[in-house]
């Protein structure tokens, strides 16, 4: 990862940035809600959830703090965050993935009382590890689609045995986080550590849920030709109402010059289609984890693998055709070499979101095993807090309005 140097203070940037979070450190520094209880959190340990984790302290919290991905460690936040009261961290950069998982279980092994994750790692962690137990664990919340989908797993399976708020199916987060965070950050990153244009060039998209529609939308404004491909009917068609050219992966191997997976699934790009990518073509992932280009098949059919630089590594094919492969398969916006993860203004909302989850979890109404939408109430709290910060002011119903739109005999109102 490229050096950044900041001023001592890593977040101080994004401070300004993050109101709703302010906002919520400040009425929680007042009612100090989470006094007594320990938090973990597990996610890209960058300067964004670096503020999310200051505000679950002002707010009270003790704070466990540890990371999704040793790719995605800043290891000036780490340090920050180390050295502040009430929160201890459990990563470093360049850790290796066993020495994270390490981290994981000795940071559960001190029974967190709710836990805050990104892909539901440490929750399948407590099921998965034998001298760690979900006693005393008042529940969890759940920041991405593949940790919700994961929960859901565990909750099918019969396994689940603590409330788990699913904040990524909130509207405050998906319709913002996935769509536009996501688009942007994962497009500009290609863009910086490729120093290529996507004006012109055909940009294959694979997975149009939210994250897909925001990468493929965003790339045909700024010019792209844009291909998608699904295995969901209406999703499928929802790509074609949308302008975009939507074919099954074979053909898309033949004509995509920048390929982007986004489907939260695994193996999305495999053998058959390395056999069919043009020369030069680049494969880069935004999904959760790094399965979704079978990269280890690409090495073991290369004839020659090399490091072109930093977050580029090119694969030379037998027949002399070379594909580029970004950030490992990983995440392109969190892992790449210039990545800085989602703008501050998206993660704004999205911790918010997580805070109040979590705060729910703590001082609401008891919640029964299973995974839980997020209240709607809380849901529209941030987008107040939100619009206030964008000092954005909206209307109200009028009293008739309300009653027009909550009677059924419409004639008797106007
Ligand atoms: P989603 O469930 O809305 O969309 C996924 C889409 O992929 C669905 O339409 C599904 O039909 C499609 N799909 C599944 N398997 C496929 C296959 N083999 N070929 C083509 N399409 C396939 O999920 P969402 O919210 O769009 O998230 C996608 C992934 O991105 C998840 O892993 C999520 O956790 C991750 N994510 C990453 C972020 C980042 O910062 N990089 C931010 C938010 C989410």
């Amino acid at each position: 990862m490229v050096e950044r140097h900041h001023a001592e203070d890593p977040l101080a940037r994004l401070r300004d940035r993050t109101p709703v979070l302010r906002t919520l450190a400040e009425a929680g520094a007042e009612d100090l809600p989470f006094e007594g209880t320990t938090v973990a959190v597990s996610s890209h340990l960058e300067p964004k959830t670096g503020i999310f984790i200051e505000t679950l302290r002002d707010a009270g919290a003790e704070v466990l703090c540890t990371a999704n991905d040793p790719g995605s460690v800043h290891g000036d936040v780490v340090a920050h965050l180390d050295a502040e009261p009430g929160i201890t961290a459990f990563a470093e950069p360049g850790m290796s993935v066993a020495d994270l998982d390490r981290a994981h279980v000795e940071l559960l092994d001190r029974g967190p009382d709710v836990l805050a994750t990104d892909g539901a790692e440490l929750l399948a962690k407590l099921y998965a590890e034998p001298e760690l137990s979900t006693d005393g664990v008042i529940g969890c919340t759940e920041q991405t689609t593949s940790g919700v989908s994961r929960a859901r797993a565990m909750a099918a399976d019969g396994v689940l045995d603590v409330p788990v708020f699913a904040v990524n199916h909130t509207p405050m987060k998906h319709w913002f986080d996935n769509v536009h965070g996501t688009g942007e950050s994962a497009l500009t990153n290609v863009m910086i550590s490729t120093n290529t244009i996507l004006s012109g060039r055909t940009v294959v998209v694979a997975g149009y849920g939210y994250v897909g529609r925001g990468v493929a939308t965003k790339a045909r404004a700024i010019g792209a030709d844009t291909v998608v491909t699904e295995v969901d009917p209406r999703k499928a068609i929802r790509a074609h109402m949308d302008g975009h050219r939507v074919l099954p992966m074979d053909e898309a191997a033949e004509v995509g010059e920048l390929f982007v997976t986004a489907t939260g699934n695994c193996r999305v790009l495999r053998g058959r289609h390395f056999e069919r990518l043009r020369d030069g073509a680049t494969l880069c992932n935004v999904g959760h984890r790094d399965v979704e280009i079978a990269v280890p098949e690409l090495a073991e059919t290369a004839a020659e693998v090399a490091e072109l630089e930093e977050g580029i590594t090119r694969y030379t094919l037998p027949d002399g055709r070379e594909i580029d492969v970004l950030a490992e398969g990983k995440l392109v916006n969190l892992t790449g070499p210039y990545s800085q993860g989602h703008p501050a203004a998206v993660m704004d909302s999205t911790f918010g979101a997580m805070f109040l989850a979590a705060r729910e979890l703590v001082v609401g109404a008891e919640r029964d095993p299973g995974v839980h939408q997020l209240p709607e109430r809380l849901d529209k709290d941030i987008a107040r807090l939100k619009l206030d910060a964008l000092g954005v002011e909206i209307d109200s119903l009028t009293d008739l309005q309300q009653r027009y739109r909550d009677a059924w005999r419409r004639d008797d109102i106007v």
